[in-house]
């Protein structure tokens, strides 16, 4: 028996401010688009902006649906719409701003698991890593300098 370990590195900000100009500028797009989600069944708001290499920004909102598994996370809404509009262009950054309309979230909120699986496609398809900027409505903001470190032991097309 060999044990395997893994170890994830997330830098956390204190706040926006912190954050370089163009990420800044992406969460704001993150923020706006988790404004317009359309969430009326869980009350729960997701925006998400991507930062594509032609400097293009991608922006996607969850989708929810009254047959509830119908809906989508606004992660994978971005990073699919990038995947069609921009197939041949890399995806440098992602930030993401989440939040209940029922109480202020404060603390960063990560991808879901699917969404990690998700963007990893994109990171393995572009064999270049995605910067994962993620927050609440207001205070620390994390960076994952690559998908890699919130989905260590992914599945992949290698097995296939
Ligand atoms: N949601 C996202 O958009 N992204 C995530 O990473 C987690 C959850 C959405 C799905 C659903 O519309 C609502 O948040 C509550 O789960």
């Amino acid at each position: 028996m060999k044990e395997v370990k893994v170890a994830s590195v997330l830098e956390v900000f204190d706040d926006l401010n912190e954050l370089s100009n163009d990420v800044q500028q992406l969460m704001e797009k993150a923020i706006e688009a988790r404004k317009q989600a359309y969430a009326p069944y869980s009350n729960f708001q997701v925006g998400a902006a991507l930062l594509m290499e032609n400097n293009e920004i991608v922006i996607g909102s969850n989708q929810e649906n009254a047959s509830y598994p119908s809906g989508l996370c606004a992660e994978r809404t971005a990073i699919y719409y990038a995947g069609a509009r921009f197939p041949k262009i890399r995806i440098l950054k992602m930030a993401i701003s989440a939040g209940s309309k029922m109480k202020l979230s404060e603390k960063p909120i990560p991808p879901c698991g699917a969404c990690r699986q998700a963007i990893a496609e994109y990171e393995i398809k572009q064999q270049f890593p995605i910067e994962i900027y993620f927050m609440g409505e207001t205070g620390k903001v994390a960076k994952s300098a690559s998908l890699k470190n919130l989905l260590p032991f992914l599945f992949d097309n290698s097995v296939l």
